[in-house]
């Protein structure tokens, strides 16, 4: 094995990032430092600078200037992620575009499918019809990857079917295979502007004990055609990534999500610890697992940092 497969690399980091319909410039986000909601022409130019720091590939969150009950926004060829992706694409050679696909930021109730009035179960057939129909309008932008992220049972199977039909079979899909119900996602809830507004997710993401059923997850969305499937959150499901790497043979990502990121930088900001440091040694532990790729709002401090 080589010395430097246990260690982070510049190619293997995905940003995350978040486009927002209606602004101009960018406006941080309190509870993620560092990290901004762009307008279209603040993201190009930020793209432009990952792309300068060697940053290969971004995951694109859009946030609507409009929701409804069935997030019908999501699926438009003039949504805010499909803008943004064609205005990338315009621009910018060497980045891979990424993009979720959810309803969580384009429903008025959060939820990340279609509901009925008061409960929080998601309908799955017109869910899987609206999240195919989503993934369809950002591959026909140009996205290389669709990311579905709404644990609807089935999604990569549509999603897959959808793309294949239309002549789009060469787009990628990244499954969030095994996503965890978890509190680590709270900061990114303001950040995308998309919590329930009643009831919670357990009823689709997964229980924190759920292990047997994250590895038949993943192995399912393999099945289903995914092109790299996800554990996330990262830090606290290390046994998992190991599991599911010693078990799967397509890439595996790991998702540090914002809480995690938020941790981080809770601490930098009390003199705990040094974030280089801190976040060094984060990273390689997800790699020390078995990560193929990291999904981390520390990507562009860790490009820099990267800079020679
Ligand atoms: C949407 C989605 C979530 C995240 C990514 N896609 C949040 C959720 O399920 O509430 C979380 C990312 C993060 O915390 O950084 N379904």
């Amino acid at each position: 094995m080589l010395a430097t497969e246990n260690k982070i690399d510049i190619n293997d980091i995905i940003y995350p990032m978040f486009v927002k319909q209606g602004i101009n410039g960018s406006e941080e986000i309190s509870s993620m430092p560092g990290i901004f909601r762009f307008s279209l022409e603040a993201l190009v130019d930020e793209i432009r600078e990952l792309e300068r720091l060697g940053i290969k590939k971004v995951l694109l969150f859009g946030i609507p200037d409009k929701k409804d009950w069935i997030g019908s926004y999501a699926q438009k060829d003039t949504s805010i992620v499909c803008e943004a992706v064609k205005a990338i694409k315009a621009n910018i050679s060497t980045v891979k575009i990424m993009t979720d696909i959810c309803l969580c930021a384009y429903t008025t109730h959060g939820h990340c499918g279609i509901i009925q009035k008061g409960h929080d179960k998601i309908e799955k057939q017109e869910t899987l019809e609206s999240l195919a129909l989503m993934a369809l309008s950002h591959a026909k932008a140009g996205a290389d990857y669709v990311a579905p992220s709404a644990m609807a049972a089935g999604q990569v199977m549509a999603i897959k079917k959808a793309l294949e039909d239309n002549g789009f079979g060469e787009t990628g899909i990244m499954g969030y295979s095994a996503k965890f119900a978890s509190n680590f996602y709270g900061p990114f809830r303001e950040a995308a502007d998309s919590a329930p507004k009643f009831g919670n997710r357990s009823s689709y993401q997964l229980g924190v004990d759920q292990k047997e059923v994250a590895l038949d997850k993943i192995k399912q969305d393999i099945e289903q055609g995914a092109d790299i499937v996800m554990v996330k959150p990262a830090l606290g499901y290390l046994d998992i990534i190991k599991e599911a790497k010693d078990q799967i043979n397509v890439p595996l990502a790991v998702y540090n999500v914002s809480g995690e990121y938020s941790m981080v930088k809770q601490g930098v900001q009390s003199g705990f610890w040094k974030e280089r440091d801190m976040v060094f040694e984060i990273m390689n532990s997800f790699k020390r697992a078995g990560a193929d790729h990291v999904i981390s709002y520390h990507a562009k401090d860790i490009a820099k940092w990267m800079e020679r």
